[in-house]
């Protein structure tokens, strides 16, 4: 299932509007009601206003009208920033596969990414 997850997320990494990195990043995240939603990054000029593709992907999540814990797994082409740790700790995702930079995919829990996540 995650390998198939990874695969949407590579290819949505195809679209991915990163012209300042040519970094591309691509996130797939798969809802318990089997829909799939996908971002990327989309880097901008004024280089901190870029988004993150797990937070680009979760904002298409959260405008489909879906709430923290309706994810089942999400996919992402790369490593998870911080920042997006902790956006994957709020969404309550059971599993988080991603590609290391060595290329080696694992699949982790959110607490294994971000243990003592911020809860308001
Ligand atoms: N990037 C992501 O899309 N997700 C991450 O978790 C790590 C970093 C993007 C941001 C930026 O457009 C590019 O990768 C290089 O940092």
């Amino acid at each position: 299932m995650s390998k198939e997850l990874l695969a949407a997320a590579d290819e949505a990494a195809q679209n991915a509007y990163a012209p300042y990195s040519n970094f591309l990043v691509g996130a797939a995240a798969r809802a318990r009601d089997g829909r799939v939603f996908v971002g990327v990054n989309v880097e901008n000029a004024a280089y901190p206003l870029g988004i993150c593709a797990e937070r680009c992907c979760l904002g298409a999540v959260a405008t489909a009208g879906l709430k923290p814990g309706d994810l089942k797994e999400i996919a992402i082409t790369a490593s998870p920033c911080g920042g997006c740790r902790q956006w994957l700790a709020e969404w309550r995702l059971e599993h988080v596969t991603y590609r290391r930079g060595n290329g080696e995919v694992v699949t982790v829990t959110p607490a294994e990414l971000l243990p003592d996540s911020f809860i308001l």
